[in-house]
């Protein structure tokens, strides 16, 4: 490519900049208190991606918030790759948590960033990786170099689970034709070990309710006496594992596909220390499913996980009462077979059945989405390789990944087009959590990469 790495240190100030301007704005699509924020982000999206090129860009209402699609038509006859990400992040609490404001991006030094990091929500998911994309066009743009087609479609409600996006997608098929979709919404390895994630878990979200007695009672007068929603809730729970940390749901694991053991070596080959590993997290041992490895644990099984559990009273203090209700909100991560909707059925027939008579259980599903694997024999992929080596100047390595972007499996069904997920985040860089960064190098890297992919795939697409 020629003039990139001149063109971003030339621009770098420029590019961080209107990086900082998209991330000052709090979008975040769970709460309502900042649906104005979100609609806005969109709105800069729209007006980043004329400057950088697009000959239309739209802002396409849905019954949420809306998704900001553009393209750049140069011939009909060339690929056109389709670049998907979000505007949308998540909450920012706990805010106290947070070592500088989450909306007043500021660069600061890290071990893994010694060049600096961007720290702000969003800086890593989803903003900070979407934007390469836009600069990236930008440069191909302006120079000359734009080998193919490019659509962009960049939503805001990726965090919530991109129920409308789904509907956007089955109602405008022709309009988002493409040959590939590259995505950079996932990370890598390590700064000097790129990988390319080659595949994404599926999920089940959901939340359960306990109820025992009508209302809230004295737990002298009635401890010991009536079932306590919380006591029961929390053995429920916990028979959810067995010993050895497998899910005790009936049928959970028919579908799940087992790795070879070629397949598992050949995974087990990822540069991996379980010793930084602890020592990162500041914890003395690991935990998980018998008979896998970490990486196994969190990427090709399945898993079950309480993200939140409430009820009873937690203010100053004591008071003596059995509450009336607890509650927990549950995911399951799934790999690939396992269907979602499936799996949620499975799980409410469970919980269920594994209730005491004394209580009244309900579950309520939020959202899901199925897991993805891509190949890595397609022309899509062996471009990506080849980006990363000419930037890295090493070939990256295939990795599947613990996280899930729903939206992937039902682009596959809906648009008939594999992903490639180009990632440049670390798992170190805090996102959903306070203090979530993006590396500057990262970001830069990113930009440098996304070119080449475009050259390659159009060479290779011949
Ligand atoms: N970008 C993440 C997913 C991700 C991160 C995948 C890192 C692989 C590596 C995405 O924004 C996300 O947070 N997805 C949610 C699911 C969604 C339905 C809320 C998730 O994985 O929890
Ligand atoms: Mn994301
Ligand atoms: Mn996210």
């Amino acid at each position: 490519m020629k003039d990139i790495k001149s063109y971003i240190s030339d621009n770098k100030d420029r590019f961080l900049s209107e990086l900082f301007d998209l991330l000052k704005i709090p979008s975040v699509s769970a709460d309502p208190a900042f649906s104005k924020d979100v609609i806005k982000a969109a709105q800069k999206i729209k007006e980043s991606l004329l400057h950088a090129g697009c000959n239309l860009v739209e802002i396409c209402e849905t019954k949420g918030f809306p998704i900001v699609y553009g393209e750049k038509i140069i011939d009909k006859n060339l690929p056109t790759v389709l670049v998907y990400g979000h505007y949308d992040v998540q909450p920012a609490d706990p805010i106290e948590l947070w070592d500088s404001p989450p909306y007043e991006p500021i660069i600061k030094k890290t071990d893994k960033h010694p060049d600096g990091a961007i720290f702000a929500r969003g800086a890593c998911d989803d903003k900070g990786q979407m934007y390469m994309h836009v600069k990236a066009l930008e440069f191909m743009v302006k120079t000359n170099q734009l080998p193919c087609n490019v659509k962009f479609m960049i939503e805001g409600e990726e965090e919530v689970g991109s129920n409308n996006l789904g509907i956007f997608v089955a109602e405008n098929k022709e309009k988002l034709k493409n040959d590939i979709i590259l995505i950079s919404d996932t990370g890598m390895i390590a700064n000097d070990i790129p990988s390319i994630t080659t595949g994404l878990r599926g999920l089940s979200y959901l939340e359960v309710e306990v109820t025992g007695p009508n209302r809230d009672l004295h737990s002298g007068l009635y401890g010991g006496a009536v079932a306590n929603p919380i006591n029961i809730l929390t053995k429920m729970i916990a028979s959810l594992h067995d010993e050895n940390n497998h899910v005790t749901i009936a049928g959970f694991y028919d579908k799940v596909e087992e790795l070879s053991r070629e397949e598992r070596a050949q995974m087990a080959k990822a540069p991996f220390s379980l010793e930084n590993y602890k020592k990162t997290l500041n914890i003395n041992a690991i935990y998980g499913e018998e008979g896998y490895t970490t990486n196994e644990r969190n990427s090709i099984r399945p898993t079950l996980d309480v993200n939140g559990i409430w009820g009873g009273y937690i203010g100053e203090g004591a008071k003596t009462v059995i509450a009336s209700k607890a509650y927990a909100k549950i995911s399951m991560r799934l790999v690939p077979n396992q269907d979602w909707e499936e799996i949620t059925q499975l799980f409410k027939t469970h919980f269920e059945k594994i209730a005491p008579k004394a209580v009244n259980v309900k579950v309520t599903p939020h959202h899901g989405g199925q897991g993805y694997v891509t190949p890595i024999n397609t022309i899509g992929y062996s471009a990506a390789s080849k980006a990363y080596e000419a930037t890295f100047g090493k070939k990256p390595i295939p990795q599947r990944s613990g996280g899930s972007i729903p939206i992937v499996a039902l682009f596959e069904k809906e648009l008939n087009s594999k992903t490639i997920l180009m990632g440049f985040g670390l798992n170190s860089d805090a996102i959903h959590s306070p203090n979530e960064h993006f590396g500057v190098w990262n970001y830069l890297k990113g930009i440098e990469t996304i070119p080449y992919f475009y050259k390659y795939f159009t060479e290779l697409s011949k």
